[in-house]
């Protein structure tokens, strides 16, 4: 199988065939939203340029601003927490599930306070957190929740598709996430209000736009008295050209989440018998869509270092360690916020420091992430034999 096929070069050649004449421009990106908000069952789908902005949007839609403290987790990928800057809001780093890695509900309970407008979950590797838990709380207290999807694609949760459990829910088609059109995002969402402030947003504000995106008449566009803006906007729109590519993924997302559960599984059982390797814990009732497969280091007979040596000295390729936490950045540790630090400054002494989230600074140096996006299975089996391999290496010269 290939990443990319025929179907999207057909789509791009049919992008480029319409010369982005306006009449045309944009169906591919309405296209895709549609068959999004279907496959991912939700009311509305509203595309952006990357997996960044739109969290942007989804905060600024649900209202977050000045002052607002928004929960996210310790162990993401940092556009969980840049995006609470750009809104001017607080991240409040909550910390980790000790198994499953997500979000710990018991300590986002501790760290809501009066000022809490929104909590970020994500969907870490490709494994919902517990939404149900996190939406039972956020009823208690009236906050949006908006859930970082842009590693889960055809993840379930009880028997719910990802991205269509929390308020709004934000994913990426980044290069390498499960489906891609290089950059691109889209948040979806159940509630009309969200979805019409998440369109004017990311489209400059412009009146015209609706709940479907929304044409201007060559009439009004012509006319010097046309009023366009009736609300401050950023500009996301993505081009039909990554809306093109991004359909046909979408519409071959089945076996592209399928690669990638494969490759899981195979990496998954050469390292079954392994005592001092622990996969990231899947619960009953979740589906895990395996963004990468990771594994926890559970011994310190070896080093992080040593053991990814070996792997690649054995042919291994694509082993990569769990991001920093977001406040161990040196962003967070000088505030170096672009101004911000002095809107916090106003709310509190926020304090980004080591001890916030002991469970992820244990665990965080640990983590081993392996690659799944192999699109042939003798691929993903020659990289699953070499991890049996490095494993047998280690149990017999050092257990
Ligand atoms: C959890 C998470 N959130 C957000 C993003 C940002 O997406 P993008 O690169 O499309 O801006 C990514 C990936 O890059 C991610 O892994």
């Amino acid at each position: 199988m290939d990443r990319i096929g025929e179907l999207e070069r057909k789509y791009v050649n049919e992008v480029l065939a319409n010369g982005f004449a306006s009449a045309k421009n944009y169906s591919f990106v309405t296209r895709l939203e549609k068959e999004f908000a279907e496959k991912f069952n939700v009311n509305y789908a509203i595309a952006m340029v990357n997996g960044t902005v739109t969290l942007h949007a989804a905060l600024e839609a649900a209202g977050i601003g000045e002052g607002d403290e928004v929960i996210v987790p310790a162990l993401t990928m940092s556009s969980t927490n840049m995006s609470v800057l750009f809104a001017n809001a607080i991240p409040v780093f909550a910390d980790i599930d000790p198994n499953t890695w997500t979000i710990s509900v018991e300590d986002i309970k501790r760290k809501i306070t009066s000022r809490t407008k929104a909590i970020i979950p994500v969907s870490l590797y490709g494994l919902s957190s517990d939404i149900d838990a996190i939406m039972e709380i956020a009823g208690n207290h009236d906050i949006t929740v908006i859930e970082d999807d842009a590693q889960c694609f055809l993840g379930y949760y009880k028997g719910r598709i990802v991205g269509s459990t929390a308020h709004m829910s934000s994913f990426s088609f980044q290069a390498g996430k499960h489906m891609t059109s290089g950059e691109g995002g889209m948040v979806t969402t159940n509630d009309a209000d969200l979805a019409i402030k998440l369109r004017r947003f990311s489209g400059l504000g412009y009146g015209s736009i609706g709940l479907e995106k929304g044409r201007i008449s060559k009439d009004d566009i012509q006319n010097p008295d046309y009023e366009r803006h009736v609300m401050l906007g950023w500009n996301y729109r993505p081009s039909d050209l990554c809306g093109a590519v991004a359909l046909a993924q979408l519409q071959r997302l089945d076996e592209l989440v399928e690669a990638r559960k494969y490759a899981a599984k195979v990496l998954k059982e050469a390292a079954e018998e392994c005592k001092w390797l622990t996969p990231q814990m899947t619960p009953a009732n979740y589906e895990n869509s395996y963004w990468t497969m990771v594994v926890r280091l559970d011994t310190d007979k070896i080093t992080w270092q040593d053991f990814r040596n070996k792997f690649k000295e054995f042919g291994g390729d694509g082993i990569y360690g769990a991001w920093m936490l977001g406040y161990l950045e040196p962003m967070y540790r000088t505030q170096n916020f672009m101004g911000r630090e002095k809107i916090i400054a106003r709310y509190g002494d926020y304090r980004y420091e080591r001890g916030i989230c002991p469970v992820a600074e244990k665990i965080q140096p640990r983590l081993f992430q392996f690659k799944t996006n192999y699109w042939d299975r003798e691929a993903a089996e020659k990289q699953a034999e070499i991890l049996h391999k490095t494993v047998q290496f280690f149990n017999a010269s050092l257990f």
